[in-house]
C-alpha cells in the first residue's frame, strides 16, 4: 500500500517572475509551522530555477523543474536544457511527460530517454501519464495508460526515484473531475502496473486536473492516491495552503 506521507506539487507552467517568490515564501511559512508529513514540492518555469533553488536551502518547500532535453551535458541543441545543466543549479525533481509536453510532440520514447537521463542525474522523476477525451469515450483509458508506463519505466530503474503523477487531460485546467469510482479503479490498475514492473515497492501515485481549495474534498477519503499536481490553483499561496488545509480538515 501506499507509504503515508502525501505529495503536494505545485506545477506554475509558463508563469512566474523574480518576485513571484513572494507565494513560495507564504507556503513555507504555513507548512513550517504545520508537523503532519507532505511533502511539497514547487516546479516553476527555468526561468526561475537557480534563484529560487538558492532561496529556498534548507527550506520544506522544495523545487522542481517542468521539463529537460533528452540529451544529456551539453550540445548543439539551441533553446534546449539538459538534465546536467538542471542538476547544477541545485534542483533535485523534474516533472516529465506532461501532457501539454506531449501534445507538442513528446512520444514515449522521447519521454523514456528523458526519464532515463533525469534518472542517471539523479534526479526525482514526476511522470505524467493521462488519457484525453476521446480515448477516455473509447474506453482505452487503461490501455493508453499501461503503454505510457511500460514503455518509459524499465525495472532496473530506481522506483524510488519515481513519482507517477496520473493526469486525465480532459480535467487539465476544466474544473471537470473523474467520479470517485472510476477514478479509484484506474489508480489501482496503475497500481497494478507499476507492481508488475518493479514488484512490491511502486513508487507514489498522484492524481491531478482541476485539484483547487473545494474540489481537494472530493479527494479526502481515496487513501490510494499518494498526493496532488496542482496547475492553477498552485500560483496564489492562498489556494495552495487551503488545498492542504482542506484536504486534513
Ligand atoms: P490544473 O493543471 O490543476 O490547472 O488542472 C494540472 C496540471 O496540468 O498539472
Amino acid at each position: 500500500m501506499t507509504n503515508g506521507t502525501k505529495y503536494f506539487i505545485g506545477n506554475w507552467k509558463m508563469f512566474g517572475i523574480p518576485s513571484s517568490f513572494k507565494i513560495i515564501t507564504q507556503i513555507n511559512r504555513f507548512i513550517n509551522k504545520d508537523k503532519r508529513r507532505y511533502k511539497v514540492i514547487i516546479a516553476p518555469p527555468l526561468s526561475l530555477l537557480q534563484d529560487f533553488t538558492k532561496k529556498l536551502r534548507n527550506k520544506r518547500v522544495m523545487i522542481s523543474a517542468q521539463n529537460c532535453y533528452q540529451k544529456d551535458n551539453f550540445g548543439a541543441y539551441t533553446g534546449n536544457v539538459s538534465p546536467f545543466m538542471i542538476k547544477k543549479l541545485g534542483v533535485r525533481y523534474i516533472i516529465i511527460g506532461h501532457s501539454e509536453n506531449r501534445a507538442s510532440g513528446e512520444t514515449n520514447k522521447i519521454i523514456e530517454e528523458k526519464v532515463k537521463i533525469a534518472l542517471k542525474n539523479n534526479f526525482t522523476v514526476i511522470l505524467c501519464i493521462g488519457e484525453n477525451k476521446i480515448e477516455k469515450r473509447k474506453k482505452q483509458t487503461i490501455n493508453v495508460l499501461k503503454k505510457q508506463l511500460n514503455s518509459v519505466l524499465k525495472k532496473k530503474l530506481s522506483q524510488k526515484k519515481l513519482i507517477i503523477a496520473y493526469e486525465p487531460i480532459w480535467s487539465i485546467g476544466t474544473g471537470k473531475l473523474p467520479n470517485k469510482r472510476d477514478l479509484i479503479n484506474t489508480t489501482i490498475k496503475i497500481r497494478a502496473t507499476l507492481s508488475k514492473i518493479f514488484n512490491k515497492n511502486i513508487p507514489p501515485v498522484l492524481y491531478g486536473g482541476s485539484v483547487d481549495s473545494e474540489t481537494i474534498y472530493s479527494f479526502k477519503d481515496i487513501g490510494i492516491i499518494d498526493g496532488f499536481l496542482i496547475g492553477g490553483a498552485s500560483k496564489s499561496s492562498k489556494n495552495f495552503i487551503d488545498i492542504i488545509k482542506n484536504f486534513y480538515k
